[in-house]
């Protein structure tokens, strides 16, 4: 009887120390990384590859690939903003600060791959 309680003693301290570190390791991701997983990664995935089913069946390009990197900030902006085929404009969704954020975050996902 003694152990168990021990056991779930210790389970439930773990658990704890699971829970604060996760949210401590959340609040130290950049808002854009944040943004993109919650309105991006949908259909790019959460590295941008879009290699979710979402992407493959939409044609999301590889957000890191030298296609997409070789643009400027204001050309991926633009599509950000105002769409392109299947990619849904952000325009009046997201502030222009926010989709600034997006765009270095995107930038970040180029340099990991
Ligand atoms: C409903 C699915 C969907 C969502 C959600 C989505 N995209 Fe896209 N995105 C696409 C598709 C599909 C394309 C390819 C468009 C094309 O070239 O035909 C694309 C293209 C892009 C491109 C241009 C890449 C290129 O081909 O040059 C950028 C940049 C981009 N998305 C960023 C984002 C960002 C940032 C978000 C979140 C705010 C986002 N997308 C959300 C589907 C999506």
């Amino acid at each position: 009887m003694r152990n168990d309680l021990i056991r779930v003693l210790v389970v439930g301290v773990v658990l704890t120390a699971m829970v604060a570190f996760c949210s401590s390791s959340s609040q130290a991701q950049s808002s854009g990384e944040t943004l993109f997983k919650t309105k991006c990664a949908a259909c790019h995935g959460a590295d941008g590859k879009g290699e979710v089913p979402m992407g493959k069946k939409l044609g999301a390009r590889n957000l890191s690939s030298a296609e997409v990197q070789g643009q400027s900030d204001a050309q991926l902006t633009e599509v950000v903003t105002k769409g392109k085929n299947k990619m849904p404009a952000y325009d009046g969704k997201l502030t222009k600060e926010q989709i600034g954020e997006l765009v270095a975050q995107i930038r970040e996902l180029g340099k990991k791959h």
